[in-house]
This record gives C-alpha cells, sequence and structure tokens, in this order.
C-alpha cells in the first residue's frame, strides 16, 4: 500500500494538461505537499527514449498496436524508477496523462482490442492506479488550433486527423462515465483561471483526506 497520492491529467491535444499540471504543482508545493511532476510517455530516462521514437515520425510509422506495446514499455520503466519510489515515500505524484491516454488514443482512436489493453492495465501497472484523474475537454477544432500555435509544429498524434480527435474526446468522457468516483471532467474551453479553480476545488479536499 503506498502512501502517497496518484493524480493524473487527460485529455485530447491542447486542452491545457501542461498549462494546469504546472500550476497545480506551484500550489500544492506553497500548501507544503512533497509534489513530483511527471508524464508520459516518458517521465524516466528509459522512458523519454522511447516517448522520442513513439512522437516523433510519419503518423503511420508504427501501428497502434505497436505504439500501445511501447507506451506500455515506457510506462513500466516509469513506474519502476519514478512513480512507485515517489507514492511509497508519501509524495503527492502529478503526471502529464497515463493510461487512460493509451485507451483513448490506441484503443478509441487506433481501435486495438481492448483485451490487450485490459491485460496490460491489469498486468504491467502492478496496482499502481490514479486516485483522481482530472479530464480536460473542450473542442477538437479548438484543442488542435491552440496546440498548433504554441508551435514547435505537430507530432504524430496531432497529424492524425479530426475523425481520430474525436473519437479520443469521447473516449475520455466514457472513462469518465464508468468510473466517477475517479474520474472529474472540466471544461476546458474556459479561462485558464476557472479551469484552475475547479481543479483546486477537486484536489484539494481529497489530498486533506488523505494527506491531511
Ligand atoms: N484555458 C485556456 N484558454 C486558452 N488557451 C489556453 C488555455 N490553456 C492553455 N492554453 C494555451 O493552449 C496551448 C496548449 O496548452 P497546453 O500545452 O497546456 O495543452 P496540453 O493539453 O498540454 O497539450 P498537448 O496534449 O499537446 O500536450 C498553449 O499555448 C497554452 O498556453
Ligand atoms: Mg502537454
Amino acid at each position: 500500500m503506498s502512501k502517497g497520492f496518484f493524480i493524473t491529467f487527460e485529455g485530447g491535444e491542447g486542452a491545457g494538461k501542461s498549462t494546469q499540471i504546472r500550476r497545480l504543482a506551484e500550489r500544492l508545493k506553497a500548501l507544503g505537499h512533497p509534489v513530483v511532476l511527471t508524464r508520459e510517455p516518458g517521465g524516466s530516462p528509459g522512458a523519454e527514449a522511447i516517448r522520442d521514437i513513439v512522437l516523433n515520425g510519419p503518423p503511420e510509422r508504427w501501428s497502434a498496436v505497436t505504439e500501445t506495446l511501447l507506451m506500455y514499455a515506457s510506462r513500466r520503466d516509469h513506474i519502476e524508477r519514478v512513480i512507485r519510489p515517489a507514492l511509497d515515500a508519501g509524495k503527492v505524484v502529478l503526471c502529464d496523462r497515463f493510461a487512460d491516454s493509451t485507451r483513448a488514443y490506441q484503443g478509441a482512436g487506433g481501435q486495438v482490442d481492448t483485451r490487450l489493453i485490459d491485460t496490460l492495465e491489469a498486468t504491467v501497472l502492478e496496482g499502481v492506479h490514479p486516485d483522481l484523474t482530472l479530464i480536460l475537454d473542450l473542442p477538437v477544432e479548438e484543442g488542435l488550433s491552440r496546440a498548433l500555435s504554441r508551435g514547435g509544429g505537430e507530432d504524430r498524434f496531432e497529424a492524425k486527423g479530426a475523425a481520430f480527435h474525436e473519437r479520443l474526446r469521447q473516449a475520455f468522457l466514457e472513462i469518465a462515465r464508468n468510473e466517477p468516483d475517479r474520474c472529474v471532467v472540466l471544461r476546458a474551453d474556459r479561462p485558464p483561471e476557472d479551469v484552475e479553480a475547479d481543479i483546486r476545488a477537486a484536489v484539494e479536499p481529497r489530498l486533506e483526506r488523505v494527506h491531511g
């Protein structure tokens, strides 16, 4: 049993995950919580090396099944080396994307058999499941235009087209319907300050219950 608290941020491209996770990290540190801020794919040196090959190159570089296996290879390394040690040490771990992104991108988006993803979740995560998942939801076109306006060009997933992104938006909402205790859906088509206020309202009472 870990003593820490594990929060994941999920949602489509440009929803504001990275923006909001940084703000939450600062807030929780100011409240005196020991915080580890990390991301997927990546978060450990080995997992970051896998991130480079998964995100770069043409959209069809990897099949969706191969992507699933690469994502889980990177996730396993990240759990072993970063997430589990931090949770065992009682820290609050904030992770920008986690297993729900594989369900959405490779499962719903890439149409990978759910049974493969179920099996990987059950065997590879070894009980490391988020205590709370914040799903930032916004219309696909708005997210993609935000992600593009950020600069740096498109990555493999941003290049996949509107139908793909609509499937993954719906997949995140379905995950939230299936696991209402774990997941909170936030409308992300609002000023960052408003989204941040709702995130604090979701996180702080839950954290107080376990961390005091
Ligand atoms: N609430 C908001 N309203 C308008 N623009 C925003 C909002 N939140 C973030 N942005 C801007 O939109 C862009 C994407 O935000 P961010 O990088 O946080 O999204 P993300 O969900 O992490 O995207 P990705 O999935 O591509 O990593 C950035 O330029 C950011 O400044
Ligand atoms: Mg981001």
